[in-house]
């Protein structure tokens, strides 16, 4: 092999001209999804503290500010949904609940923007007084069997309010095959089922789950949350998803995973999607704020890793502000 001084990769990327014919593109906005979250009321948007530049939204609200992430061509939105705290009870019954704010915001949007794709979140920690992802048995762990069946009944509503895709992220055994199951028993055939296979319990969810309302009561869950410790199990999580029937696998979070999203690549053909959670956006702006960095230049650099790692679709909180991230190009 040649090396220096006959070989300069300075060569290759002298010039802006240059850098643009080698890099490789900056994902586009349809690679994006960007997640939503609604609450029952009107004329609420509400700021959240530890997401800052995200709101919890009613349905008119959100109607409103979707339209510029609509315009700017992103790929899709995942619905949230918020329950008024009386509604919650042990089983989490409000989820399917045909008149809770996730099943009409769907429709109100696949109305407005019948072009957009809409996925839902399928899980029950909104909708449970104890905060867990499913009902509880006497033991304190979550009954598993028990939350498959309420997190079908949970997609098969989502799916009859219009949404393109169903998403569950309970991580319980089994409730990609449930919800495969139930949607096919309801007709929904063309529902596209995104699973989060590879879901760790992680410590960067916390914005998200004020953003909800919806941390456990007691308790952490490390029960039924894939450990960062054990990097093979959580690999078996996506191939088993695969196998009962999803369509498109999912790691989150994603830039502490990037390692497991280059690993899981080669071992599917399904499309993965990486969830770039609540933690990881808010803490770039925390940097920012305090002067330690470019914030638009970090988001780019860090969603292009993810991209790189073999992402498919990228879910992140950025996508709102898609058009400002990437206008100075990178
Ligand atoms: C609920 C759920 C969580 C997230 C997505 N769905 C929180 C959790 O599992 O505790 C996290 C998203 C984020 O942090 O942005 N099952
Ligand atoms: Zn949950």
């Amino acid at each position: 092999m040649k090396t220096y001084p006959e070989v300069r990769l300075r060569r290759l990327r002298l010039t802006a001209e240059r850098r643009r014919l080698f890099d490789e593109p900056l994902p586009g906005p349809e690679k994006f999804i960007w997640p939503v979250f609604v609450k029952s009321g009107r004329n609420i948007k509400e700021p959240i503290d530890t997401l800052p530049g995200q709101f919890r939204y009613s349905i008119d609200t959100l109607l409103r500010d979707l339209e510029k992430p609509v315009r700017s061509g992103i790929g899709g939105i995942l619905v949230f949904g918020l329950s008024d705290s009386h509604r919650k009870d042990r089983h989490g019954s409000e989820a399917w609940n045909a008149r809770a704010p996730v099943q009409q915001a769907v429709k109100a949007i696949k109305k407005t923007y019948p072009q957009l794709m809409v996925f839902t979140d399928v899980c029950l920690c909104a909708y449970t007084g104890h905060g867990h992802c499913g009902p509880l048995r006497r033991d304190g762990q979550v009954d598993n069997d028990a939350a498959c069946v309420s997190l079908a009944r949970t997609a098969v509503s989502h799916a009859e309010a219009g949404a393109d895709g169903v998403a569950p992220s309970a991580m319980m055994d089994g409730q990609v095959l449930t919800i495969r199951q139930a949607l096919a028993q309801a007709g929904a055939d063309d529902t596209l089922l995104m699973s989060y296979s590879t879901k760790f319990a992680s410590s960067l969810y916390g914005p998200f789950r004020e953003a909800e309302q919806s941390a456990p009561q007691k308790g952490d869950r490390q029960g039924y949350q894939a450990s960062y410790r054990d990097a093979a199990q959580a690999l078996r999580e996506s191939e088993l998803d695969e196998a009962e029937g999803a369509d498109i696998l999912m790691v989150k979070p994603a830039l502490f995973y990037l390692d497991v999203m280059a690993r899981l690549r080669p071992t599917t053909r399904l499309p993965i999607a990486a969830y770039n959670v609540s933690g990881e956006y808010s803490m770039l702006i925390a940097a920012a704020d305090r002067g330690m960095g470019d914030l638009n230049a970090m988001v780019r650099e860090s969603l292009f890793a993810i991209r790189r790692a073999g992402a498919d679709l990228i879910i992140s909180y950025w996508a709102s502000r898609y058009d400002s991230i990437f206008a100075e190009g990178g």
